[in-house]
């Protein structure tokens, strides 16, 4: 689907990275109109974005005064997004001043609106900045967290603009929910773990399995995309962050229950999309195991690892959705209806597994089976697309909880 974007660019450092932002839009067959501020063109000029974008540009109200500018962007557009958005763009819209086009233009949007901050921790972190954040989020506009790391200079901390291309998957997971669509898990708290866990045996070797993380980091993209606070648990995953998330990177079983165990505590929605190894080695060798002199190969014990979603099922609130998964070879659903019932769980998202089937593919087919007896089967499509439905699932058992 082509849609009508307004990519509105703040004065911030970070404004270069938002003419991959551009071409990632325009490479999906958008038409975008850039709207930067002044300042932002004192970092990126007007040619840069009109060659880029092959529409016009322009930062004030007084160019083209016979098409109405300041009001007809906003009406006609299918989603704005703003990136970076500074410390200044923020006040501004939180307060509803509007001295130039972009910020006219985003008091006459209706459709959603996307705000990628970008700015040094000391501004992301005063109050005025935070409480102008709450405000925007109250009413509906979507203000991805800032990435940790590298800022201007040799600063490092909170304040970054994700990935370009991070940034585009959220845009795309909103527009994916049509112009109406709420930001449904606005001021919820989730935790979505991802990946596999593996367990060492020596210094060079590890017990692990073939989970890539895709679903997982699917959910964590998706709930960023429905204003979710979204804590994102990842064990051993090789994808790029996701944009907007607070990431926490584990490797063992053992690290991924205390990270999940951690975080549940303020939660209100747990999705256990992770594969956390069953068994670790029971004694891991400091030096790498070698080959015995007569050929034969060593006897490795094992022991079987704590339980997590079992343990999140029963130290959750009653207001907590879990969510768990089954990856099933055998009677997919007879053995995941079982597996509901022990982790007392609300919903199991259960695929039947193989080689070539579900792991590190982009696509998945899932039944989703909830405690209440509902059956929903979910057809072969993206890990985004199965991931939004199993939020509105979710949802649904969140609605009604406080
Ligand atoms: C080199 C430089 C880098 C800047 N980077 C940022 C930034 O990343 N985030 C921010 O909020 N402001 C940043 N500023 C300050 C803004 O440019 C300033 O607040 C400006 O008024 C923002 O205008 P705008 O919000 O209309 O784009 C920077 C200024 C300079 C000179």
């Amino acid at each position: 689907m082509s849609a009508e974007i307004i990519l509105g660019v703040g004065g911030g450092i970070a404004a270069y990275k938002a003419c991959e932002l551009l071409r990632l839009f325009t490479e999906s067959g958008h038409r975008v109109r850039v709207v930067p501020t002044a300042s932002a063109l004192r970092f990126v000029g007007a040619p840069t974005w009109a060659a880029l974008s092959g529409q016009p540009v322009a930062d004030d109200v007084w160019s083209d005064v016979h098409e109405v500018p300041h009001v007809r962007l906003g009406q006609h557009a299918d989603l704005v997004v703003v990136a970076p958005t500074t410390a200044d763009l923020l006040a501004k819209a939180a307060h509803g001043l509007a001295d130039d086009l972009l910020t006219n233009t985003l008091l006459t949007a209706r459709c959603p609106v996307v705000l990628a901050p970008a700015m040094h921790t000391e501004m992301w972190e005063h109050p005025a900045t935070v409480a102008n954040v709450a405000t925007l989020r109250a009413r509906g506009v979507l203000v991805v967290e800032p990435a940790v790391g590298r800022l201007t200079g040799v600063d490092t901390g909170k304040g970054r603009l994700p990935d370009p291309a991070e940034i585009f998957a959220v845009a795309r997971r909103v527009l994916a929910r049509g112009v109406g669509a709420p930001a449904d898990l606005a001021g919820r708290r989730v935790v979505v773990t991802a990946g596999g866990t593996r367990e060492p045996l020596d210094p060079v070797r590890f017990l692990g399995n073939r989970s890539s993380g895709k679903q997982g980091y699917a959910f964590a993209r998706t709930a960023v995309a429905r204003g979710a606070q979204v804590t994102l648990i990842s064990a051993n995953v090789s994808l790029p962050d996701p944009a907007g998330v607070d990431l926490v990177r584990v490797g063992t079983t053992a690290e991924l229950r205390e990270a999940t165990l951690k975080a549940a505590a303020e939660a209100d929605a747990v999705v256990m999309a992770a594969a956390p190894a069953d068994f670790r080695p029971a004694v891991y060798a400091p030096g790498k195991i070698k080959k015995a002199d007569d050929g034969s190969a060593p006897t490795i014990e094992l022991v079987t690892n704590p339980d997590i979603a079992a343990e999140l099922g029963e130290r959750r609130r009653p207001d907590q959705v879990l969510v768990v998964f089954a990856a099933e070879t055998g009677d997919a659903e007879a053995n995941g209806r079982a597996k509901l019932a022990r982790k007392r769980a609300d919903l199991i998202v259960i695929n039947e597994v193989g080689t070539d089937k579900v792991f590190g593919a982009d696509t998945n087919a899932a039944t989703v089976i909830g405690a209440d007896g509902s059956v929903t089967p979910m057809p072969e499509q993206s890990k985004g697309d199965l991931a939004d439905g199993v939020w509105d699932l979710v949802v649904t058992r969140l609605s009604g909880r406080p």
